[in-house]
């Protein structure tokens, strides 16, 4: 070999080795270093219990996270314990806690059927003197962290499960009638005009009733001028949770609406005792949710309920139940930390891509880059069976067997890899 050859297999030798070790640092990053990096929010909520008596608890929450939400204590019934008083304690904590590690904070909730106080509930006021507790509420409380709190859950929960309409058993849609919503959004709005104010629901991530009557609810609002943001997704998930076509299309009619969106409080509950099978399953369960918000350009962050199985609400909530979060009861990282680790910091042009089809005959040729082994491929949100990569992996055709004899103009393709990443959707010529 001459002198030359030797340099170059040498510098090359140099670049193999650095970014292997570049690669690897990343990999070993915590979350929150490959997130503050691409300007993603990834975070979790807190329990004031473990923050104020548990220092790993702390430790753990400044090293991986870069946005937190109180998991209570930015409630009714711990910030306005009786008529008279104020309770701003927990929340100042909270509030200078993030600060000091440069995090994000999510104020969560300012109005909600639960945990509000009997003071209030039981107290026989008009509907005047509520809608009056309610703007000093919102005003006091929202004024003081002015600048402070990055977004409000302004209000949770207040479409019913079923039907899609206004959830009726509320204290506030009892006592003011539907528009306590529009007030609070409007007082939250006056209060902190940088704040970023949200719905907040479970159960509407897909397509159903209720996340219709959500739509319904945030599409009115905007197109009547009130102040609304975005919406929460809660994604309180049971394990073999994974990410659908739904999903995509019920983010994409909120960005038609002008509306962001944000994974608020995702955990994902398994069947006592769980299995390390059930905990790699639970890890695809995150890593689809991550891979999701990540490649959907309105989806800014993504928080779970709690990080460590140690303090979760599910075990009290739900009987033989638990394991939902990332972190074990011994706040040893689960598979499912490291599924979130690496979406982190994958690239996002990993993402499939469809750029053209072709029909033969009862083929349809799915033309376009990335498809890994095992993509799933979808006509108008349904399922196609019998798919399969033409060439190797990540391979640049699939072939879907039977697909070529339903496909019409204007259908909408979407190809899913099985680490959730989604494809553009591409209407078919
Ligand atoms: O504060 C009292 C304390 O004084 C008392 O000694 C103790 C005895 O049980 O109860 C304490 O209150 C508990 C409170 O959490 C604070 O720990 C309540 O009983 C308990 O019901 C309450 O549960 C919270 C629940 O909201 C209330 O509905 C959960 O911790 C909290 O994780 C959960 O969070 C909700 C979100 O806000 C909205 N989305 C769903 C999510 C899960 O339900």
């Amino acid at each position: 070999m001459d002198t030359c050859r030797v340099l170059v297999v040498g510098l090359l030798l140099v670049i193999l080795v650095l970014s292997a070790h570049v690669l690897g640092a990343a990999q070993d990053r915590p979350l929150r270093g490959s997130a503050d990096e691409r300007g993603f929010f990834i975070g979790t909520a807190v329990a004031m219990t473990p923050f104020r008596s548990e220092s790993i608890y702390n430790e753990t929450l400044r090293r991986e996270f870069n946005i937190i939400v109180a998991e209570n204590a930015f409630k009714w019934d711990s910030v306005r314990p009786s008529r008279d008083s104020f309770n701003f304690a927990d929340t100042d904590a909270l509030v200078d806690f993030a600060e000091a590690n440069n995090m994000k904070i999510r104020g969560h909730t300012l109005v909600w059927h639960s945990q509000v106080p009997s003071w209030l509930t039981d107290g026989n006021f008009t509907r005047d003197e509520v809608i009056s507790i309610l703007r000093e509420y919102i005003l006091t409380f929202v004024g003081r962290y002015r600048g402070r709190v990055w977004a409000w859950d302004v209000v949770n929960e207040a479409v019913d499960d079923s039907t899609g309409a206004l959830r009726t058993n509320s204290f506030w849609f009892q006592t003011i009638g539907p528009d306590y919503i529009e007030l609070a959004f409007e007082y939250a709005r006056e209060a902190d005009p940088a704040a970023r104010l949200y719905y907040n629901d479970y159960s509407i991530e897909d397509l159903s009733a209720k996340s219709n009557g959500v739509y319904n609810l945030v599409s009115s609002l905007k197109g009547q001028g009130v102040p609304i943001d975005g919406v929460g997704w809660q994604m309180h998930q049971i394990n073999g949770f994974r990410t659908e076509p739904a999903h995509k299309t019920n983010a994409r009619r909120l960005a038609d609406l002008g509306l962001e969106l944000s994974i608020t409080e995702m955990d994902v509950r398994i069947s006592l005792p769980s299995t390390s099978e059930e905990l790699n399953q639970q890890s695809d369960a995150y890593r689809h949710a991550i891979n999701f918000c990540l490649t959907t350009p309105n989806c800014t962050a993504l928080l779970t309920w709690g990080f460590t199985d140690k303090h979760s609400w599910i075990p009290g909530f739900f009987a033989g139940w638990g394991d939902a979060l990332i972190y074990d009861s011994s706040y040893q990282p689960k598979p499912a930390y490291f599924a979130l680790r690496e979406a982190l910091v994958q690239k996002a042009d990993s993402a499939p891509a469809i750029n053209g089809a072709q029909r033969d005959r009862k083929r349809l040729f799915i033309i376009g880059q990335g498809f890994l082994e095992g993509a799933e491929f979808f006509i108008n949100g349904e399922k196609q069976k019998k798919v399969f990569n033409s060439s190797q992996d990540p391979s640049v055709t699939l072939i879907a067997k039977k697909s070529g004899k339903k496909v019409r103009t204007g259908d909408i393709l979407l190809v899913k890899n099985p680490d959730g990443l989604f494809s553009n959707e591409f209407v078919y010529p």
